[in-house]
C-alpha cells in the first residue's frame, strides 16, 4: 500500500549532480541493504506476473547491472531462469547485440545467442525508467531474439524524462513513480 510505497522511497537515496549535473542518481544501496524492504519489492513485483490478470512469466530478463540486484531475486521468487542483459563486451561469443544512445555516446546490450526460447513470454525488470533508452534496447533485443515481452517493469519511474512513451506497445509497470528532471 501507500504507507509500504513511502517507506521503500525512503530507502532510495537521491544523489543531484552525480555522476554530472542534471542527473540526479537514485541510489538504490539502502534498499539493497535492507531485507523486509527488499523481499517487499521483490513480491510486488511478484505480484504483477501472477494470478489470471497477471502477466504469466516464462523467464526474468534484466539489465546490467542494477536490473540483475532486482531481476534475479524475482526469477527465485517466480520459480523461473533469468536472462542477464549484459552490456556490451562481457559475454563470449555468440550474442546477439542492440545498441543505444546515451545523453554523450553509445552503448549496446547483449545476450547470449540461444538464451531464450521461441516464443517465451519474458519480464523485463530494472531499477529505474529515465529516458527509456536502457528499456527500449532491453525489449527490441529480447524480441529479436525470439522472446515476447509480456512487460517492462521497474522499481521507481522517473515523470518527464519519456521513458513511458519510448516504450510505447509495451506494457509498462512501476511501483513508484517520481517527479524527472527539474525543468529549471
Ligand atoms: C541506469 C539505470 C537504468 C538506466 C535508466 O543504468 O539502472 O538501467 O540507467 O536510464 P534510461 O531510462 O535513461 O536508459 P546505468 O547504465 O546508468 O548503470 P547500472 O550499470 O548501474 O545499472
Ligand atoms: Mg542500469
Amino acid at each position: 500500500g501507500p504507507q509500504r510505497a513511502t517507506e521503500i522511497r525512503s530507502l532510495i537515496r537521491d544523489v543531484p549532480g552525480y555522476p554530472h549535473e542534471p542527473i540526479v542518481f537514485r541510489d538504490i544501496t539502502p534498499l539493497l541493504a535492507d531485507g523486509p524492504a527488499l523481499a517487499d519489492v521483490v513480491e510486488a513485483f511478484a505480484r504483477l506476473c501472477e494470478g489470471d490478470d497477471g502477466h504469466g512469466v516464462d523467464v526474468v530478463a534484466g539489465m546490467e547491472a542494477r536490473g540483475f540486484l532486482l531481476g534475479a531475486p524475482l526469477a527465485m521468487r517466480l520459480g523461473v531462469g533469468f536472462v542477464p542483459l549484459r552490456k556490451a563486451g562481457k559475454l563470449p561469443p555468440p550474442v546477439d547485440r542492440v545498441s543505444y544512445d546515451l545523453e554523450y555516446g553509445s552503448a549496446a546490450l547483449e545476450l547470449r545467442s540461444g538464451t531464450i526460447r521461441a516464443g517465451a513470454r519474458v519480464l523485463v525488470v530494472d531499477d529505474v525508467l529515465a529516458t527509456g533508452g536502457t528499456a527500449a534496447a532491453a525489449v527490441e533485443l529480447v524480441e529479436r531474439c525470439g522472446g515476447h515481452v509480456v512487460a517492462a517493469a521497474f522499481l521507481m519511474e522517473l515523470d518527464g524524462l519519456g521513458g513511458r512513451a519510448r516504450l510505447a506497445g509495451t506494457a509498462v509497470e512501476t511501483l513508484l513513480r517520481v517527479g524527472g528532471r527539474p525543468t529549471s
